[in-house]
C-alpha cells in the first residue's frame, strides 16, 4: 500500500503555474494538471456516491426533515460521533442497481487520495483565500462566451488532458440533464443538470490548484462541522486557532441563512454567481448550483444552526439535485449533436444575454 501511496502522492503533488513561464508553457502545465483535476474529481465523486449509498438516502424529508436537522445540530454540540447506524444493504436495492459494484474495491485507493486531496483542501480554505477569491472574481475579467461555447471548451481542455477518461464532462452534463427531463421535472431543473459543473472553468483561469475548484464545501469563518469529510485536516489551516473563525458561529449569527454564509470557493459558488448575475434561474435552481458539492449540509445536515427557513425550502431542492449528479453516470452516452438544438433553446430561455462574462 506504501508504495501505491507514494506514488498516487507523486501525481497528486499540485502543478502550480511558475510566472516565469511563458503563456503556451503555462496552457500546457494547465491542460496537463486537468487530467489530475479529472481523477480527484472521479475518486471525490466515488466517495460521495458511496456515502450516499451507504446511509441509505432514502428519508422523506417532508416529514424527517425538522427532525434531522435538530438531531444533526445536538450530535454537533455533544460531538457524538457523526456516524449512523448504516441502513441495510437489502433498503437500499435500487442504489446497488445503478452502481457498478467493482466501484466498491476502487474505494480504499480513491479514499488515500480523496483525504491527501481534503489535507490540503482543508489547510488552505481560510476566510482571507475566500474574500480574496471573491475580488478576484469580480475584479477580472476572464473570458466571454455563450454558454453552450463553455460547455465546449470545458470539455476540451479536461479531454485533452485525459484521453482515458470514461466520460467526458459533456456526458456528464447530458446525461445529468437528460435524467432530469426524463423524469419530467421543469425546464430550469434540466437547465441545472446541463451547466451545475460549468464553473470547473475556473481551473483554467486563476484557480490555485485543484483544491479551488473541486471537492465537497463547507462554511469558512466559522468551526469546522466534526461532519465534515476528513475533519481533523483543519488543525493546519490558520483560522482553526484564530479565535474569530473557531466557534460555533465564528462570524456568522443564529440562523442567519446560508445566503450570508461564505462556502469555500469552487466550482460551485463561482458558477452560483456567474449564473445569479445573467440568467433567470429561479431560487431553487441557483441553490442547487452553488450547494451541490455542499455534502456535509444536504448529505448530513451539519450547520443547521445557520439555516433560516428559506433554506429548508432549498435544501430539498439540492437533495432532489444531488440524486440526478450522483446515480445518471451510466454507459449510455448521448449523442452531442443531436441533443444540441433542445439545450440551446433551453439555454436562451433562461439567459437572455447570449454571450456570458464567466
Ligand atoms: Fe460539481
Ligand atoms: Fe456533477
Amino acid at each position: 500500500m506504501s508504495a501505491t501511496l507514494d506514488n498516487v502522492k507523486k501525481v497528486l503533488k499540485p502543478v502550480k503555474p511558475d510566472p516565469s513561464n511563458t503563456e503556451s508553457e503555462l496552457a500546457t502545465t494547465k491542460t496537463k494538471s486537468g487530467k489530475i483535476l479529472e481523477k480527484i474529481e472521479d475518486d471525490v465523486f466515488l466517495v460521495n456516491q458511496i456515502k450516499g449509498f451507504s446511509k441509505g438516502d432514502i428519508v422523506d424529508l417532508d416529514k424527517e426533515l425538522d427532525k434531522l436537522l435538530i438531531q444533526s445540530e445536538r450530535e454537533e454540540d455533544n460531538l457524538v460521533s457523526s456516524q449512523k447506524e448504516p441502513v441495510d444493504w437489502s433498503d437500499a436495492t435500487n442504489y446497488l442497481k445503478n452502481i457498478d459494484t467493482k466501484q466498491f474495491r476502487q474505494y480504499e485507493l480513491a479514499c488515500d487520495r480523496v483525504k491527501q486531496f481534503y489535507e490540503e483542501q482543508h489547510e488552505k480554505q481560510t476566510v482571507a483565500y475566500n474574500i480574496q477569491a471573491r475580488i478576484n472574481f469580480k475584479t477580472k475579467s476572464r473570458a466571454k462566451m455563450t454558454i453552450w461555447e463553455g460547455l465546449e471548451k470545458l470539455n476540451k481542455l479536461l479531454d485533452d488532458s485525459d484521453p482515458d477518461t470514461e466520460l467526458s464532462q459533456i456526458d456528464h452534463a447530458l446525461q445529468t440533464a437528460e435524467a432530469i427531463r426524463r423524469d419530467g421535472k421543469p425546464r430550469w431543473f434540466q437547465l441545472v443538470g446541463l451547466i451545475h459543473d460549468l464553473g470547473k472553468l475556473l481551473y483554467f483561469f486563476d484557480s490555485k490548484g485543484q483544491w479551488d475548484v473541486v471537492g465537497d464545501t463547507f462554511p469558512v469563518g466559522c468551526k469546522p462541522s466534526k461532519k465534515i469529510i476528513f475533519p481533523d485536516s483543519f488543525k493546519r489551516n490558520p483560522d482553526f486557532v484564530n479565535p474569530l473563525y473557531n466557534t460555533k458561529y465564528g462570524i456568522y449569527s443564529k440562523n442567519c441563512g446560508l445566503d450570508k454564509v461564505m462556502l469555500s470557493w469552487g466550482h460551485d459558488e463561482y458558477m452560483y454567481h456567474v449564473a445569479k448575475g445573467n440568467s433567470t434561474l429561479p431560487p431553487e435552481a441557483l441553490a442547487m448550483i452553488r450547494y451541490h458539492s455542499f455534502y456535509p449540509w444536504h448529505q448530513e445536515y451539519a450547520y443547521s444552526y445557520l439555516m433560516d427557513d428559506h433554506d429548508k425550502q432549498m435544501l430539498k431542492a439540492v437533495k432532489a439535485f444531488n440524486a440526478y449528479d450522483l446515480y445518471s453516470k451510466t454507459e449510455e452516452v448521448f449523442d452531442v449533436e443531436t441533443l444540441k438544438p433542445y439545450y440551446l433553446d433551453l439555454i436562451d430561455e433562461y439567459f437572455p444575454k447570449k454571450i456570458i462574462e464567466f
